[in-house]
């Protein structure tokens, strides 16, 4: 027989390691809400030719690292690996790209087939956040600080944000010229995967990891002495408005992200916790995406968090899950069906009840609600179930006697006031 495993750089996320997932997601969602910004989802799989012409065939996301496979149709299709290049062609397919403007976030895998190791996986997921048909200033700083606070409602500490200009196309090809006049002289000096880049990606080369070549580019023109005027006071003025929001960042001019489609303003938010695949958000705008698609000139930024790495930097609150408010004991033909029946009514005054199933001793039963930290319980025998009435009371009360209550399966003035007087009900469940 064989034991089938996991492919590579997935993970299984069990029940356990899901509650953190779900408190992270709950709170990330609710954060979005109250800065209107509104869901969108796209599918999982896209044509391949999407991602060639968004993130561009130089990046390592789409020479190396992409999932890509003919479908029966004989289709060229691709396991999308970032979400921007697919909510740019959604917009665009459904004709609502340029307006009303759109502010939108997503959550789901993502897939790269990357080397694994801590934080960096084969499938993983993403949130992501795309403010599309946005051209103002105030739009790139509404984007950094969305996810600034995110990252801080989650009670992150120790963060770095890292910004730069990659200025616009103009400002960005006048360097080009100018660093491939300098590689062309400083080549043989370069690491090997450097020296690759030159043909397919030079701008790479600026984000390199090599300590050597990270000391020979010092001398290398800088793209921020390429930009215009105008891209010049655009950066400016975004590092004004940061320090005035009080929102602290370093100036990183050898960031330039892994993927072509950005202009002007690029980001990241790093944390020393996680180690070699520090970055937890990335993101920055991307003018030219809609149109190089096909669509109308539109201005848009976004960012996208790592939530498997999110996950690592969250603390251990975040574990805790909401106790079973009632267990359900029964045993006996007639109080099962009674106990169903009380299970259901239960759940609908939002309380979290837990029916037990297993037909074992009340003893058992006992024990399982216990196991369960149950705050309280409801035992149903044939004999109450005759007289359709149900037990409930406290668990673990000392007090037990003054909370115990008989009530009707009818009852639901007395049971709503016991629920009430007994239990403290989270109506955000
Ligand atoms: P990205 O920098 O490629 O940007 O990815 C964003 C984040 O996804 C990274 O900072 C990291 O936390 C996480 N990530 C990426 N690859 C992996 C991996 N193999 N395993 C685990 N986590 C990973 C984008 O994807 C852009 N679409 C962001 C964006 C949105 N820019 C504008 N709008």
């Amino acid at each position: 027989m064989n034991n089938f495993k996991n492919l590579r750089g997935t993970v299984d996320l069990l029940p356990d390691q899901l509650i953190k997932w779900q408190n992270v997601e709950k709170i990330i969602i609710q954060q979005l809400f109250r800065s209107s910004v509104k869901e969108i989802r796209t599918p999982i799989l896209e044509m391949t030719e999407l991602f060639m012409r968004g993130i561009g065939e130089g990046t390592d996301v789409v020479s190396k690292e992409m999932y890509t496979f003919l479908d029966r149709g004989e289709r060229s299709c691709t396991l999308r690996p970032e979400g921007t290049a697919s909510v740019a062609r959604a917009l665009i397919q459904h004709g609502i790209s340029t307006r009303p403007s759109q502010k939108l976030w997503y959550m789901g895998p993502m897939f790269r087939y990357e080397r694994p190791q801590a934080g960096r996986q084969r499938q993983f997921h993403q949130l992501g956040v795309e403010f599309v048909g946005y051209e103002s200033v105030s739009s790139d700083i509404e984007i950094i600080t969305l996810a600034w606070d995110i990252l801080q409602k989650l009670g992150i500490k120790e963060l770095n944000l890292e910004i730069n200009t990659l200025g616009d196309h103009i400002d960005r090809s006048n360097f080009q010229k100018a660093f491939l006049n300098w590689l062309e002289v400083n080549k043989n000096s370069l690491d090997l995967d450097s020296q690759r880049r030159i043909d397919k990606n030079p701008l790479r080369i600026l984000d390199t990891k090599n300590v050597q070549t990270k000391k020979i580019l010092k001398g290398a023109p800088r793209l921020f002495d390429f930009l215009s005027e105008k891209s010049l006071e655009r950066y400016l003025i975004i590092k004004e408005k940061l320090k005035i929001l009080k929102i602290p960042f370093i100036e990183n001019f050898n960031l330039v992200r892994g993927l072509d489609y950005y202009t002007h303003t690029a980001f990241e938010i790093t944390s020393g916790t996680l180690g070699s695949q520090a970055t937890v958000c990335g993101g920055g705008r991307y003018d030219s995406l809609m149109s190089q698609m096909g669509g109308a000139e539109t201005p848009a930024i976004g960012f996208a968090i790592g939530l498997e790495r999110l996950i690592i930097l969250c603390g251990s609150e975040l574990e805790e899950t909401r106790e079973t408010d009632i267990y359900i004991v029964n045993k006996g033909r007639h109080a099962e069906i009674l106990a169903m029946e009380l299970s259901r009514k239960l759940r609908n005054f939002d309380l979290i009840a837990e029916l037990d199933l297993s037909g074992a001793s009340f003893s058992k039963q006992f024990k399982k609600a216990n196991k369960l930290k149950s705050k309280s319980i409801v035992v149903i025998g044939d004999d109450e179930a005759v007289k359709n009435e149900f037990v409930i009371r406290l668990f673990n009360n000392d007090n037990s006697e003054n909370k115990e209550e008989t009530i009707s399966i009818e009852d639901n003035i007395n049971l709503e006031k016991w629920i009430k007087s007994n239990l403290i009900l989270d109506k955000n469940l």
